[in-house]
């Protein structure tokens, strides 16, 4: 398990990312960036909004403290550019780093510190999830209101450690964390501008570490525990916004409902088949890829009001 370094060495990385970054973009529009998109697995296309002329993408391999992404449908980049016919600057997460690859928190939010860093004022989180609450079709949005953090309950978090006092308080609250007014924004656009249909929940994603899809009893115990989505990401890169100041919008794309009942018995003479309703990455990236063409519709008429 990756151990956090050293607050000093930590901030020191910090600085030298930021300027390798800062002089990739200094001179262009995009120094002026204040929007940052995290884009959730199969939800890379967002970054295909950017008016082409003004893209500037920068592999996370070209910038040091950055990991680099070993999942499928996460490409593992930053790319910077003008958003909408408002031509907004928004720097695009392409690829995020999860603590199932073997990072530390640390490292997983790295890219959020160095966004802050940049100035970035506001920060867009989408991903997929699987569907906890049984009303939750696969294809739906959550808009995130609330987060359970389990693995934070349990002293995996992400602020654990020495505070990084130029940043943010030591006790952080977290009931402000998903600000209303960007959630009010993204259903007034996606519904009155855009008229789109695609159902839109608002609900509370569960954080569980991965890299398993959850048992049959981890999803009844997440929806006893108040999870309406379940997912490995997000929290702690909306815990460490928060910590910067940032304003958080999250979004959670429900790519398959989460399988809660019990197996089927060795008793019954006529058994349901175990594997019915099993998940799978395929599935996520599928159902993501579907829905896709609506989440980057709706990212890109938000980010033009902000
Ligand atoms: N569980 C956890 N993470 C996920 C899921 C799920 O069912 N679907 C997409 N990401």
């Amino acid at each position: 398990m990756a151990e956090s370094i050293p607050l000093e060495e930590y901030s020191r990385q910090l600085e030298h990312a930021t300027a390798i970054v800062n002089s990739k973009i200094k001179g262009t529009p995009s120094q002026d960036s204040r929007v940052m998109i995290i884009c959730g697995s199969g939800l890379g296309g967002i970054a295909s909004t950017l008016d082409a002329n003004t893209i500037i993408e920068i592999p996370y391999s070209d910038i040091p403290g950055f990991k680099i992404s070993t999942v499928q449908g996460h490409a593992g980049k930053l790319v910077f550019g003008l958003m909408g016919t408002n031509k907004v600057p928004v720097m695009c997460m392409v690829g995020r780093l999860h603590f199932y690859e073997g990072y530390s928190f640390q490292e997983t939010t790295f890219p959020v510190r160095v966004a802050c860093k940049l100035g970035i004022s506001i920060v867009i989180v989408t991903n997929a999830a699987g569907g906890i609450n049984p009303s939750y079709n696969a294809g739906e949005l959550m808009l995130i209101e609330d987060h359970v953090n389990l693995p934070g309950l349990a002293g995996w978090h992400p602020l654990r450690g020495p505070n990084l006092d130029n940043f943010g308080p030591r006790f952080l609250p977290l009931s402000d964390a998903y600000d209303h007014s960007l959630r009010s924004l993204f259903v007034e656009t996606a519904q009155r501008e855009l008229g789109l249909t695609r159902k839109i929940n608002e609900g509370t994603y569960f954080f569980a570490a991965g890299p398993t899809f959850e048992s049959r009893a981890e999803v009844r115990a997440i929806r006893a525990l108040g999870g309406d989505a379940v997912g490995m990401s997000t929290v702690p890169e909306v815990i460490v916004a928060r910590h910067c100041g940032m304003k958080v919008l999250a979004l959670s794309l429900i790519t398959n409902d989460a399988v809660g009942e019990k197996p089927p018995s060795a008793f019954s003479k006529n058994p349901k088949a175990l594997e019915d309703g099993i998940a799978s990455h395929a599935e996520v990236l599928k159902t993501a890829d579907e829905a896709s063409e609506d989440v980057k519709k709706i990212i890109e008429a938000v980010v033009n009001h902000l």
